[in-house]
C-alpha cells in the first residue's frame, strides 16, 4: 500500500529503521526484495569516530608529534566516506529511498557539512537522532530543548532535503518541542528513539549490557502520543518506531495518524520476510475494511476524531485493588 512520508512517495509505509539491518548494501537489498518502503541507514556516530581515533592513538608513538591529529582526521574521513558510499550504492542497487541518519551530540560545523554531503551522495531525506543526556542539575528542559532546536535549524538550512527528528521518549511535552522543531524547518518526527539501557549485575556490582530489542507491548506507550501529535501538529510527518512487531501493530500506528512505521526488532525476530508479512497484513485488513488507500484510514483514531477521556486520562481511576488479582 502506497504511503507518503517526508514528501517521498513510498511503495509501502513499512520503513526499516536505523539499525544493523540497513548497514550494508546486501541487507538493504533484502529490505527492498521484501517490499520495504524506504530504509533509514545505520546512524553515523560522532563518538565512534573519536573512539576509533583515540584507540589507535593510544598505541601510536607520541614521537610522531601530530599523529593523533592525523589519525583522528584520517579515520574520521575514512569512516565518513564509507557511509557516503553506502548511500550512493544502496540507492543505485535497490531504487529505494534512502534516509541517512546522523547521531548528533553537538552543534558542530563538521556534522552540518557532513549532512550536506549525505544529501549530495543521494540521500532522499535525513533523520537526526539527537539526545543530550543530562547529568547535572542546573540545565533545565528549556535550555536542552533550545539545543535541539539550534542543531535542527542549522542542519535544515544546510542540507536542502527533508529532515526528520527521532525524539527521545521521556520529554515533559514532546508536542511543544516538536512544534519548535517544525518552526525551525523540520519536516517530520519519529516516535521514538531507543537508547542503550544498561542493567546492573548485582554479583559483579557493575553496569552490564542489556538486550537492545523492544517488546511488542512497548507500542502502547507510543500510540496515544502518536494520536495526539497527528492531530495537534498535522504539518509534521510522523513515523512510529518502537514495538511495531507485526502487521496489526502497523495498522494501529497508522490509525493513530502515523504516515509510516519503522521496524527493527521484527526483523531480528522473524528475518527480512517480516516486512512482506506486514505489507500483506495491511493490504488484507484494508480490503476487508473497504479502504482503497492509506489516507482513507490514517489518523482515524487521532485526538480530533475521538474526544473521549482516553487521551487525557492516564491514571488508573477505574481499577480498584480488589480487581488486581
Ligand atoms: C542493535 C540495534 C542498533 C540500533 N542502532 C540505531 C542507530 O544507529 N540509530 C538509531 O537512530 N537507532 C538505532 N536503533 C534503534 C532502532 O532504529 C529502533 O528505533 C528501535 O529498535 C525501536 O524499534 P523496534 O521496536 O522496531 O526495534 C538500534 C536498535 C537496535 C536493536
Amino acid at each position: 500500500m502506497q504511503a507518503k512520508y517526508l514528501g517521498l512517495e513510498l511503495a509501502s509505509p513499512i520503513i526499516v529503521s536505523s539499525s544493523p539491518y540497513t548497514s550494508t548494501v546486501r541487507n538493504i537489498e533484502q529490505c527492498a526484495a521484501n517490499g520495504a518502503g524506504a530504509v533509514v541507514l545505520k546512524s553515523i556516530f560522532e563518538e565512534q569516530i573519536l573512539h576509533h581515533a583515540a584507540a589507535l592513538d593510544a598505541v601510536s608513538d607520541s614521537a610522531y608529534g601530530d599523529a593523533d591529529v592525523y589519525l583522528q582526521r584520517y579515520l574520521g574521513e575514512d569512516y565518513k566516506a564509507g557511509f557516503l558510499r553506502l548511500v550512493g550504492e544502496a540507492r543505485e542497487c535497490t531504487g529505494l529511498p534512502v534516509i541517512a541518519s546522523i547521531n548528533c551530540v553537538a552543534d558542530s560545523s563538521d556534522w552540518i557539512e557532513y549532512a550536506s554531503m549525505m544529501a549530495r551522495a543521494g540521500a532522499s531525506a535525513l533523520e537526526l537522532n539527537i539526545f543530550i543526556q543530562p547529568t547535572e542539575v542546573h540545565t533545565g528542559a528549556r535550555e536542552l530543548e533550545q539545543r535541539y532546536a539550534a542543531i535542527v535549524e542549522r542542519v535544515v538550512k544546510a542540507v536542502g532535503i527533508p529532515v526528520s527528528i527521532k525524539l527521545p521518549m521521556r520529554l515533559t511535552n514532546v508536542f511543544s518541542l516538536s512544534n519548535q522543531l517544525l518552526g525551525r524547518g523540520a519536516r517530520g518526527v519519529v516516535f521514538f528513539n531507543r537508547f542503550f539501557e544498561p542493567d546492573v549485575n548485582i554479583e559483579q556490582m557493575a553496569f552490564v549490557e542489556s538486550s537492545p530489542y523492544s517488546e511488542a507491548a512497548e507500542l502502547r506507550n507510543v500510540l496515544r502520543t502518536a494520536a495526539i501529535c497527528s492531530a495537534v501538529l498535522p504539518q509534521l510527518d510522523l513515523a512510529v518506531s518502537t514495538g511495531v512487531h507485526d502487521g496489526e501493530a502497523a495498522v494501529k500506528a497508522l490509525l493513530c495518524g502515523a504516515h509510516a512505521v519503522q521496524v527493527c526488532t521484527a526483523l531480528h525476530k522473524n528475518g527480512f520476510g517480516a516486512i512482506a508479512e506486514m505489507n500483506e497484513f495491511i493490504d488484507r485488513w484494508a480490503e476487508r475494511q473497504g479502504f482503497g488507500s492509506l489516507e482513507e484510514f490514517r489518523g482515524r483514531l487521532n485526538f480530533k476524531s475521538d474526544t473521549s477521556s482516553v487521551f487525557q486520562r492516564v491514571q488508573y481511576m477505574k481499577y480498584f485493588p480488589s480487581e488486581a488479582w
